[in-house]
């Protein structure tokens, strides 16, 4: 049944994504920006994000927020907290505005694997304790702004997204660029676990959660095969057939990108035991898959 989906930060990386995939499954789009408006295939209709109109949709996905790849100085650190905890905030309390009746069914709001802090060879599954730092507190604080949705009756579910790799993505352009160049490097030790996820899985997870009752709460939003950050490097050379013999090391990280160079030289070996419970089937399941389609000119 065609149904009509609010998608909140559409004009970026993942929403571009999300809403052409709404759009050819028959969705109708309605897209949120804070221009009021903006050029996206897919999207049918566009409203303000804020203040929130949130009338007439029967789903919504949430995948607004500042990028952290940036210094993370207290005037960033505002812009994070404001485009995830508050925003989603004044999600829930558009949605009380709304009479019960006229609320969406479903909210997939996005997190980010940095819930779980840096854990070592720990296999991370959704029940995994949260973990330190400042990303970690800012992907509690986030998923937590949506708890009140549950108790409107709205299935909430949080996508625990790890580093996306899709053409038009931050993370893919630079590391294929970087990597072509030959200066492809293994960051610190490169002992770190990276869970990482192609964009067409990440889109196909969102719609799944989006239309599977059975799914709520967090889900981990990464492929089944995370591979340490040694392992990523050698893979990445060898499929853009260029040497990466470099290090790039933790000092040299964390001058150029302050906390979010420590960030960088940690990880989790997350793995999506949610989806995969649930009957989901990954089309990229191993980086060497991935990196094939990627890397196909
Ligand atoms: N890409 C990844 O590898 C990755 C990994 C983990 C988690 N995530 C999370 O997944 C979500 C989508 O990621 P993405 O890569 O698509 O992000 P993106 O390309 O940076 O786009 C996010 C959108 O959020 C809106 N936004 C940005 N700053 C905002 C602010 N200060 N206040 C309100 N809205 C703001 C913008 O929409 P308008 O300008 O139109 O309002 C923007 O297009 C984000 O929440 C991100 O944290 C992404």
């Amino acid at each position: 049944m065609k149904q009509r989906i609010g998608v909140i930060g559409v004009t970026g990386f993942v929403g571009r994504y999300v809403a052409a995939a709404l759009a050819a499954r028959g969705d109708e789009v309605v897209g949120f920006s804070r221009n009021g408006a903006g050029e996206v295939p897919g999207v049918g209709e566009w409203r303000r994000s804020g203040p929130w109109d949130l009338s007439g949709l029967d789903g919504m996905i949430n995948l607004a927020g500042e990028r952290v790849d940036q210094r993370w100085t207290a005037a960033n650190r505002q812009k994070f907290e404001q485009s995830r905890i508050d925003l989603t905030k004044a999600l829930v309390r558009a949605l009380h505005e709304l009479p019960p009746a006229h609320r969406p069914t479903a909210w997939v709001n996005a997190s980010a694997v940095g819930y779980y802090g840096d854990r070592s060879d720990e296999i991370i599954e959704e029940n995994a304790e949260p973990g330190q730092g400042y990303l970690a507190r800012l992907c509690i604080d986030w998923e937590a702004a949506t708890a009140e949705a549950e108790s409107m009756g709205v299935r909430c579910v949080m996508v625990r997204i790890g580093m996306v790799l899709g053409r038009g993505g931050m993370a893919w352009d630079r590391l294929r660029l970087v990597f072509k160049l030959g200066a492809g490097a293994r960051l610190g030790s490169g002992q770190q676990w990276m869970p990482w996820i192609h964009i067409d899985d990440l889109v196909a997870g969102i719609l799944f959660s989006l239309d599977n009752v059975a799914i709520k709460g967090p889900v981990n939003g990464v492929s089944p095969a995370p591979e340490k950050n040694s392992d990523f490097t050698k893979k990445l050379a060898r499929a853009v057939r260029r040497p990466a013999p470099w290090i790039a090391p933790a000092f040299l990280l964390k001058a150029i990108f302050g906390e979010f160079g420590e960030f960088l030289l940690g990880g989790q070996r997350a793995i999506p035991r949610a989806w995969s419970e649930a009957g989901f089937v990954f089309t990229y399941p191993t980086l060497e898959r991935a990196l094939a389609e990627l890397t196909r000119e």
